[in-house]
């Protein structure tokens, strides 16, 4: 392959004081866990791929020869095609796994449904479960990578890593810049795997929603809470729009839709108090004219498509890295 995949100017830099990073994990499991040398070196990576995207023929060939399984016990548009573009896109061969049309159906338990996928010969696990610590407890127990895509409440690693990547690639650093992540915190993945990931990159991170929405142990968080969006939506560099999550939610967390929207939504009048080149994130997908008005949403503010177009970059990084270090072993 062509050696200079992978390698960046950290890393360049890093050799030329001795000290050349070395990518170990062969499990993406969540973003507390990353350090910022981590984190960079993910990024770095993805910026060598992103090339690729461009070619005529959309192919590199790190992965020829191994095998990706997506399993996805939940619904996913963005995070299932991305992975399974960015596998193809690295020459692996790919299974996408129908958790519906499985024996998952007749009772076949996760770990069974894993280890027959692993008996026939597959190298890396991509995991959506509606259980946290699935993609943990599969690492535990089967020898291929394994890289969580989404599991409970508890991370959305490559989701908190697009979207971390985008604001490095739009301002370069992530030291000092104040994130606001708004909306329904308590269900989401994703917010936890960005204040993780943000966080060890020197960004301040403010949680803003209804304190029905925040989760229980929020005081334990290295964050800011707010519960007044204009408080603070004038100081933000970044404001990341949550979905509210209906299919998570028991009983109504807040007294109606428009009260939300009024109060938590990100619309075109509240955008005047913004900052002018604030970034407008989602990690999609969206309610839209709920968390966020579509105006706003497709606006020039807007970089929910570069988000999604950064994740297929981020996803053959993670594939390459978690691959490389299983090569390792
Ligand atoms: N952002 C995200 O995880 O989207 P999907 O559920 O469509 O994968």
């Amino acid at each position: 392959m062509d050696v200079s995949v992978g390698s960046s100017t950290a890393d360049n830099t890093a050799a030329a004081e001795g000290q050349a990073f070395v990518w170990q994990r062969k499990h993406l499991l969540g973003l507390r866990e990353l350090s910022a040398e981590e984190l960079n070196h993910i990024f770095d990576t993805a910026e060598s791929f992103k090339e690729v995207s461009q070619r005529s023929v959309k192919k590199a060939p790190p992965l020829r020869g191994k095998v990706v399984v997506n399993l996805f016990f939940e619904d996913s548009t963005r995070t299932r095609s991305s992975f399974s573009l960015a596998a193809s896109r690295l020459s692996a061969d790919v299974l996408d796994f129908t958790v519906k049309a499985s024996s998952v159906s007749k009772g076949e338990t996760l770990l069974d449904t894993a280890r027959n996928l692993e008996a026939m010969g597959i190298d890396i696990i991509v995991i959506r479960h509606s259980a946290g610590g699935a993609p943990y407890m599969l690492s535990q127990s089967i020898d291929a990578c394994v890289v969580n895509a989404g599991d409970g409440y508890h991370e959305h690693p490559t989701q908190g890593l697009l979207d971390i990547f985008t604001i490095r690639e739009l301002r370069g650093s992530l030291k000092g810049l104040k994130v606001a992540i708004v909306g329904d915190i308590a269900h989401s993945r994703v917010a936890r795997s960005n204040i993780w990931g943000l966080t060890t990159l020197g960004a301040e991170v403010f949680l803003v929603g209804p304190p029905t929405l925040m989760p229980s142990a929020v005081n334990q968080l290295p964050v800011t809470v707010c519960h007044n969006f204009d408080e603070i939506v004038g100081e933000m560099d970044v404001l990341n729009m949550l979905r509210v999550q209906f299919e998570r939610i028991g009983s109504p967390m807040f007294p109606s839709v428009r009260e939300y929207s009024r109060l938590f939504g990100l619309t075109e009048e509240r955008m005047t108090r913004a900052k002018k080149d604030v970034l407008v994130m989602h990690p999609g997908p969206i309610n839209r004219g709920l968390e966020i008005e579509s105006e706003v949403a497709d606006g020039p503010n807007s970089t929910i498509l570069r988000q999604v177009t950064n994740g297929l970059a981020v996803r053959m990084a993670v594939l390459f890295l978690v691959n490389q270090a299983a090569a390792m072993e």
